[in-house]
């Protein structure tokens, strides 16, 4: 692959809140920066844009040729309808590994999202060896697109970091979000990371700040040199009273409210 510092990085989903946010911490230092989204986007020097959809797969190839490593954001980034999930998350991401995979790109960082692990108890540490429990469609179409990068790392050789994101805010906004924040700079530290890195196969990442509540085990991410700096405890004060109550499913759970939306199960039965 071409030296990091020269890396021709494709960013689906740029026009995005992380997009925008990666777009602004990765640009310069002889890097190329290809932007793709439905949004139309203006190109500075350096940069490449296309407003398209990744349901469009003439497009995606388009998008791909010369590139050594797309990082994947484009997509529905909450629970929704099934409607807009399947041709958003799980469509439109089968659609650019297909393309990098066709394209000869090297590299593909996805943007997963903690809800892979969301029905796991809020007093358990969850690490990346324990099968997935999603708390949604949309962590479903997160652990699909985990699948998929699996697959096209050990058939077609792609490098493949998946990110669980946890929650990526300017600063965190409630009292879960204490061990699930992820700042804006550690977010662009962590994906430069991984565009950067050594040859590797797989990997999963949490996309967590350096937290003190933190409850996501993260190994991987001394293999890519990610050393997050920003802790939510600064905010402890002012956030812990905004809780919601034991025995509702949006604190029991890692994945918070999601796990209470619909929620019509027994919690009791969820070990
Ligand atoms: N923000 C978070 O805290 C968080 C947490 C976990 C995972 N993630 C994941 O990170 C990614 C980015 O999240 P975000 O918060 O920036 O979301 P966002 O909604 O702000 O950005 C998504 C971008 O993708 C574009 N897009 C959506 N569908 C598209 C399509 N079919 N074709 C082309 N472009 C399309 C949108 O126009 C938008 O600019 C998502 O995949 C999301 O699931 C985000």
């Amino acid at each position: 692959m071409t030296a990091p510092q020269n890396r021709r990085v494709l960013i689906t989903g740029s026009a995005g809140e992380i997009g925008c946010v990666l777009r602004a911490g990765l640009y310069g230092g002889g890097r190329t920066l290809r932007l793709f989204d439905i949004k139309p986007q203006a190109a500075r020097p350096d940069e490449e844009v296309l407003a398209a959809d990744i349901g469009d797969t003439a497009a995606l190839a388009q998008a791909m040729h010369g590139i050594d490593c797309v990082v994947h954001l484009a997509g529905v980034p909450r629970e929704g309808a099934w409607d807009a999930i399947l041709p958003n998350n799980i469509i439109g991401t089968y659609n650019v590994f297909e393309a990098a995979r066709n394209a000869g790109v090297k590299r593909v960082i996805f943007a997963s999202s903690n809800h892979v692990i969301g029905y796991y108890r809020a007093t358990e540490a969850v690490g990346i060896s324990e099968p997935e429990r999603p708390d949604s469609r949309y962590g479903v179409s997160k652990a699909y697109g985990e699948a998929l990068g699996r697959l096209y790392a050990d058939k077609y050789g792609l490098e493949v970091a998946c990110l669980r994101i946890g929650s990526f805010r300017a600063r965190p906004q409630d009292a879960r979000q204490l061990a699930t924040w992820i700042s804006h700079r550690d977010m662009v530290e962590l994906v430069r990371c991984c565009i950067d890195a050594a040859p590797f196969h797989f990997l999963v990442l949490y996309g967590v700040s350096n937290n003190a509540r933190n409850r996501w085990q993260n190994p991987d991410a001394a293999t890519v040199g990610y050393r997050p700096l920003d802790n939510a405890e600064q905010y402890a004060a002012e956030l812990e009273t905004i809780k919601p109550s034991a025995g509702d499913p949006a604190a029991d759970f890692h994945g918070g409210a999601f796990c209470a939306l619909e929620f019509t199960g027994d919690a009791r039965r969820i070990d």
